[in-house]
This record gives structure tokens, sequence and C-alpha cells, in this order.
């Protein structure tokens, strides 16, 4: 398994070294272009990242105004829902800092059709970079990914049909496993970044993180194995709980 992993000793140093990488990456970005784009993982890991960057440790850091804010994927639920991964990011980093709301795009997972809701944000991304919405994806600066212990990312779960999508840039995938649909970014977009940066902790992940960096390669079953940036970075943050199992 490509990339660069980086082994910390508890989430409280993980998210301090993601944050400096967050930051860095936006200076790094916004000294040569007018705007830095991420694309935010959901689930629960990030929240801690999230809270820091918020902090008065880093809320200073960057010219917020200038992140073009994008997800990962979402649940089929609306922005207020508990479950909802704008929801969290919102509650944990975009309220508390001078974000631009015309670049906070967010995935509306209550559209029905939720196809429509796909194709809706491939427009969206397609404004927000200038580029046509029929062609390659565009670049995205950052994408933050979590893992779940099953090994899928984003909401490219394990044997559905999302993983198969070689051209729509987000898509409704069926979940089966969690009988629900979610919208997903596809692993075009995924292998366009400029940067993916993984965040996985905890001993419930050590075994699918060592199946998945060091096992055979399987990615219908293991999805987190087919993100690779053919022309970025592509790092892994790790706590030491998560690598235990690692050779
Ligand atoms: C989601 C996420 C999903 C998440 C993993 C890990 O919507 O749930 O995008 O891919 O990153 O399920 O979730 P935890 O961080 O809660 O373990």
């Amino acid at each position: 398994m490509s990339g660069e992993l980086r082994i910390f000793a508890d989430e409280k140093e993980l998210f301090a070294g993601a944050a400096a990488t967050f930051v860095d990456a936006a200076r790094a970005v916004l000294a040569v272009r007018p705007q830095f784009s991420v694309a935010l993982a959901g689930g629960s890991t990030p929240r801690g990242l999230f809270e820091l960057l918020a902090s008065p440790a880093y809320r200073d850091a960057i010219d917020w105004k200038k992140v073009v804010w994008f997800w990962g994927d979402e649940r089929n639920v609306g922005a207020e829902h508990p479950d909802s991964n704008y929801r969290m990011a919102t509650e944990a980093l975009l309220s508390h800092v001078a974000v631009d709301p015309a670049r906070v795009h967010r995935l509306c997972g209550e559209t029905e059709p939720l196809a429509k809701a796909a194709e809706d944000y491939q427009q969206t991304l397609a404004k927000a970079f200038g580029v046509a919405a029929d062609g390659p994806p565009p670049s995205l600066d950052l994408v933050l990914l979590g893992m779940g212990s099953d090994g899928h990312t984003a909401s490219l779960f394990p044997f559905t049909a999302a993983l198969d999508e070689k051209a729509r840039w987000v898509v409704a995938n069926e979940v089966p496993q969690l009988s629900t649909r979610r919208l997903t970014l596809t692993y075009p977009v995924l292998k366009a970044a400029g940067c993916v940066l993984f965040l996985v902790t905890g001993a419930g992940k050590a075994k699918v993180l060592r199946e998945v960096r060091q096992g055979p390669h399987d990615p219908r079953r293991l999805p987190s194995q087919a993100v690779d940036p053919q022309g970025g970075r592509l790092l892994w943050f790790v706590d030491r709980a998560a690598a235990s199992q690692l050779e």
C-alpha cells in the first residue's frame, strides 16, 4: 500500500499533526492561488481536528474566507440531522471561524431523488473550479478521509456500486450493509486530489489498517486500498492504537 505513514502517540498528537498539515497545505496553496479547496471527512474521528483548527492555537492561522469547503460524503439526511457530516463540521469548525458562506458547499443529503443531489454537486464542483462538468474531475487541494472498520472510506463501502464509477465525480450509493443510501465522491475525484490525508485512530481500526496497508490488494472488499492520488500526496495519519497490528 503506497503513501506516507505517520504514527502518532495518541489522538491528541495526531490532531496536532493533522492541523499543522492542514495549515501548511493551505498556506502553500494560498501563496500561489486565491483559494484553497478542501473536502472534509465525516464520521466521528475528524471532530477533534476540526475543534483544534477552531481553537485559539489555529483559528488565526489561515484566511478562512479563502477556503472553499466541500464534503467527501454525506448521509441521506438534512443539514440539521444529528447524523449530518455537514452539521458536525459546522458545529466543530465552520461556525467558529470567518468562512465565506458562498464557498461552503454542502452535499444535500435530504434531496429526493438522491441522484439529483449528486448531479447538482458535480455541477457545483465544476462551477467552483471553472471546469466542464462532463470532463475530468478538478483537483481538490486537500481531501480528508476517515476509514471504517470494514475498510470503507467516504461512502465507498465494500462491494457497492460506487466502487465501479469511473466517470461521475459524485454518486448516490446504495449501502445495503447499513440499509441506507449515501452521497459520496468517487475514486476519480480522490485520484485527482493534490493531497489525500487519512485520519485513523483507535484499536478498533487496528485489524483493518493492517489488512489495508499490508494485506493482499482487494479493493472491492477494502475500498480504502484504491485511494491513490495520481499526482498528489497520500498521507496516512494513525495513532499507536490503530497501528498496533502493523508489522
Ligand atoms: C461517514 C464518513 C466515513 C467515516 C468512517 C470512519 O460519513 O461516516 O465519511 O467514511 O470516515 O466511517 O468513521 P469514524 O471516524 O466515526 O470511525
